[in-house]
């Protein structure tokens, strides 16, 4: 580059500089501008152009500064040390974020299904950032200086998760009343939290231990809804494992992250840990990196060391693929109990169809409710809250100066006659089941099942 414009850009970041220094950082951030202008790989002026956004509170920004500055400087620590800073900063704006996001929405509607999955996801994030802060710890144990910090950030972290689990959860009241039908899945349940409860007292030692439940079934059926329904209804805090964002590319580390889950949740009973889509445990692994088992293993040691220290812990994993459900986790008394949930009957679609339609004075005509059922075999709770949202949006098209919706039977049945997705995949699930599983492995294992099969496959 020409020397002159050197000297130039060099003057102008030395200006910035100088306005840095009486606070003004937005004349000083137009200083460096220029000087990177001039020359567009100026490191000293990115970061500092970094630094004045950051003090502009322009977080994102600076993030974005010091992430291209780093493509050209890869070997300085002050880089990386105030890309860090400026990082954990923004991890705290968006939590206070997220926060009043939930805050706002249980003010609004504390039932909708949308904060409980907020929350859950929340959560995991939570618990795996926390997670890989216990890691790097111990890689930098023997460094003192580092080291306190990452407590003092884990205690941090800690206190913020318990804060969103027990008050939210408590506050969203999402209860098993938000579940409609399921009730053998509910009955089990409910009989399982007085195990629960029995073995958190410690009183009768192993003897109600019950470490997992696995609910397996169709897809959408209302599995992970009926979990966090049962979490919220008992007030147990939830930690949730999402088996892609416990693997991770460092080795030990996926094993670690799990181990800190159920660290957690074992101090902190009575609680739930939950697996949704359990079946990626192992699978995912394995199509990963060929053979080790080492994450399936850890979660088998993790599921034994609650029968001796974790009482009061229950897991529950779901599933849409039981068959490929890691045999061991099916064994030694590790997810003991199974539950199948089936696709909704005749008279649980009645009451989805009055229940997502309970808005209009429809929903009370039970005679029609029961239309609405006759024409939706097969058809799960998703496709029938699909099926409601969309009567309500055709109407508020085809009414827009409407007051009061209200909507007619027809209504509904022309919008089944256009969903024509409806009942498919429950189908599907069944004849897949029926190809790729020997009948005799049914009848033994899964009687229920079995019957299903052979009637749905046919439908
Ligand atoms: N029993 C139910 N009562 C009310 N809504 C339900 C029920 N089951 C499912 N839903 C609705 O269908 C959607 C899919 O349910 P989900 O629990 O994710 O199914 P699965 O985990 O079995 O695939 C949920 O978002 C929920 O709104
Ligand atoms: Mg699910």
């Amino acid at each position: 580059m020409d020397t002159d414009l050197q000297v130039k850009a060099k003057q102008l970041w030395k200006e910035g500089n100088e306005l840095m220094d009486v606070d003004n950082y937005s004349e000083a951030h137009k200083k460096y501008l220029k000087a990177l202008k001039i020359n567009p790989n100026y490191c000293d002026a990115m970061f500092n152009i970094s630094l004045a956004k950051f003090l502009m509170h322009d977080l994102s920004g600076a993030l974005e500064m010091l992430r291209k500055l780093e493509k050209i400087e890869q070997n300085r620590i002050d880089i990386f040390l105030v890309h860090g800073r400026i990082a954990s900063e923004y991890i705290k704006l968006l939590a206070e974020e997220q926060r009043k996001c939930v805050f706002a929405a249980i003010g609004i509607d504390p039932n909708n299904k949308g904060i409980t999955d907020l929350v859950a996801d929340i959560n995991s994030k939570i618990a795996l950032i926390e997670a890989s802060f216990g890691s790097l710890g111990e890689k930098l144990q023997g460094n003192g200086e580092v080291y306190r910090t990452k407590n003092q950030d884990e205690n941090k972290l800690t206190v913020e998760r318990e804060e969103v689990t027990r008050n939210m959860l408590r506050k969203s009241s999402v209860n098993l009343g938000s579940v409609v039908g399921m009730q053998h899945a509910k009955k089990v349940l409910n009989d399982e939290f007085r195990l629960l409860r029995a073995s958190e007292s410690g009183k009768y030692g192993n003897m109600f231990q019950n470490t997992g439940i696995i609910l397996y079934g169709p897809p959408g059926v209302g599995k992970t809804r009926l979990v966090l329904a049962f979490a919220g209804q008992h007030n147990l805090p939830v930690y949730t494992v999402r088996i892609n964002e416990v693997l991770d590319m460092w080795t030990g580390n996926s094993e670690k992250n799990l181990q800190k889950i159920f660290d957690a949740a074992i101090r902190d009973p009575p609680s739930l840990i939950v697996i949704d889509e359990i079946d990626a445990l192992g699978r995912e692994r394995l199509s990963r990196d060929g053979s080790d088992r080492t994450l399936v293993n850890q979660f088998i040691v993790s599921m034994d060391r609650l029968r001796e220290e974790g009482k009061g812990v229950m897991v529950m994993g779901t599933t849409n693929r039981p068959f490929d459900v890691d045999q061991a986790l099916r064994r030694g008394g590790r997810f003991q109990t199974e539950i199948y949930v089936q696709p909704p009957d005749f008279r649980d679609r009645v009451e989805l169809f009055s229940f997502f339609l309970s808005e209009f004075e429809l929903s009370h005509d039970n005679e029609a409710m029961e239309i609405l059922a006759r024409e939706t075999e097969l058809y799960t709770p998703a496709d029938i809250e699909k099926i409601c949202r969309e009567v309500l949006l055709n109407y508020v098209i085809d009414n827009p100066e409407s007051i009061k919706p209200e909507i007619t039977l027809n209504n509904v049945l022309s919008t089944i006659m256009g969903y024509r997705a409806g009942g498919r995949t429950v189908k599907l699930w069944y004849e897949r089941l029926k190809e790729s599983m020997g009948k005799d492995w049914f009848d033994f294992e899964y009687p229920e099942l079995a019957e299903d099969v052979m009637k749905f496959s046919k439908v």
